[in-house]
């Protein structure tokens, strides 16, 4: 009978419920203890965790956001951070870690199953816990789920939250396009995604926008002329509205970031068009999850528990000899591949991700 833990992290999403719903739902069902650990990261740090029953699992997985709180957890970045939530680990025997949340969040949860070891030999060291709870938590068995709207993971297909953000972006720019008609106007909508273009780029051909603007591809000095070119064209062709998709964290050829009101004003001095600008904001990580992500959160909820309870020992370690020596296993994250829940090692993913991150901003620079 194992304690599997299970914590939501960085953003909401909307799918998380789903996810968690699952994970409790499998972890009773396998006659292990399932722990709910809120407000993310937080609530491993400071102990506020409570043992799901089957009560917790009824009308769930229709509700957007996360029922058990998420936050971003400044102390936890810090090695004191994760070592005091190790502390509260060891002290309610839990093992067996399933994180939800963005790439931010999965780096902290690799970091801990790295300091994993050295924690635990500590804290008996300094007498904080039993040489039997030691070697009972000798392994941390973790898994980890993509929730984020962004869908910024790089060897998953979908993370759990994007489908439900594009599904409220073309509502929001529906309803645009019929006033944007009315008065002729151009609307330049900003959309969420931080570093990654994904909801800019797919909102953009699903709404029939005539621009986008996204992170990956960053606009020449030419965008200007080229953006008003385009919206002539469209006009000429008798087009009475204009939508312009922004992605977040959109930059100029010199890094420096482009916004709503420089897009509006270049538009209005060049061609005399009458521009609003609509921030679509939180509302995109609000409402209910859609059918994909309620299903996407389930499966992927379904399939962390079966990986975290059946972890294998890779490898026996170097630090043989000490209290708690021991075996080794590798931090798995759940990602979507076709239709396929795939497993894959987190420390790579993380990496491949990182990696990918710097080469955009590398080549966004050079
Ligand atoms: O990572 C999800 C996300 O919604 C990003 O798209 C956005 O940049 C950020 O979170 C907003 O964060 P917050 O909710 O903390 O303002």
């Amino acid at each position: 009978n194992h304690g599997i833990g299970v914590l939501t992290s960085g953003g909401d999403s909307q799918g998380m419920n789903a996810a968690v719903r699952a994970v409790i739902r499998e972890t009773l069902r396998q006659g292990h203890r399932c722990y709910l650990i809120r407000e993310g990261y937080t609530g491993l740090i400071t102990g506020n965790i409570d043992q799901a029953t089957w009560e917790h699992v009824a009308n769930v997985t229709h509700l957007g956001g996360s029922m058990i709180g998420t936050s971003r957890c400044d102390e936890f970045r810090t090695t004191d951070g994760r070592k005091k939530a190790a502390k509260i680990m060891f002290d309610r025997r839990i093992f067996h870690l399933i994180v939800i949340g963005g790439d931010g969040s999965l780096m902290g949860a690799q970091k801990l199953k790295e300091e994993w070891g050295r924690f635990g030999e500590e804290l008996f060291a300094e007498g904080k816990i039993t040489e039997e709870v030691a070697n009972e938590g000798r392994e941390l068995h973790l898994a980890g789920i993509v929730g984020s709207i962004d869908n910024d993971c790089i060897e998953s297909d979908k993370s759990i939250g994007s489908d439900t953000a594009l599904h409220r972006i073309c509502e929001a720019i529906d309803g645009l396009v019929m006033t944007a008609q009315s008065h002729q106007r151009v609307f330049v909508v900003e959309v969420m995604g931080r570093h990654c273009g994904y909801l800019a780029l797919t909102a953009a051909i699903a709404v029939e926008a005539d621009y986008v603007f996204y992170p990956e591809i960053p606009p020449d000095d030419k965008w200007p002329e080229q953006l008003c070119h385009q919206l002539e064209s469209v006009r000429k062709y008798g087009k009475r509205q204009n939508v312009i998709i922004l992605g977040e964290g959109v930059t100029n050829s010199k890094g420096m970031k482009i916004g709503g009101k420089q897009v509006k004003e270049e538009i209005e001095t060049r061609l005399g068009l009458e521009v609003r600008i609509a921030t679509l904001g939180h509302l995109q990580r609000g409402g209910a999850p859609t059918f994909l992500d309620r299903l996407l959160g389930l499966r992927m909820g379904h399939e962390a528990v079966l990986c975290v309870d059946k972890l294998e020992v890779l490898k026996t370690t170097e630090d043989v000899g000490s209290p708690i020596a021991g075996q080794k296993t590798v931090a798995q994250v759940m990602c979507l591949r076709g239709h396929n829940i795939e497993r894959n090692e987190l420390s790579r993913v993380i990496r491949q991700t990182e990696t990918a991150n710097e080469e955009m901003q590398q080549r966004n620079y050079d």
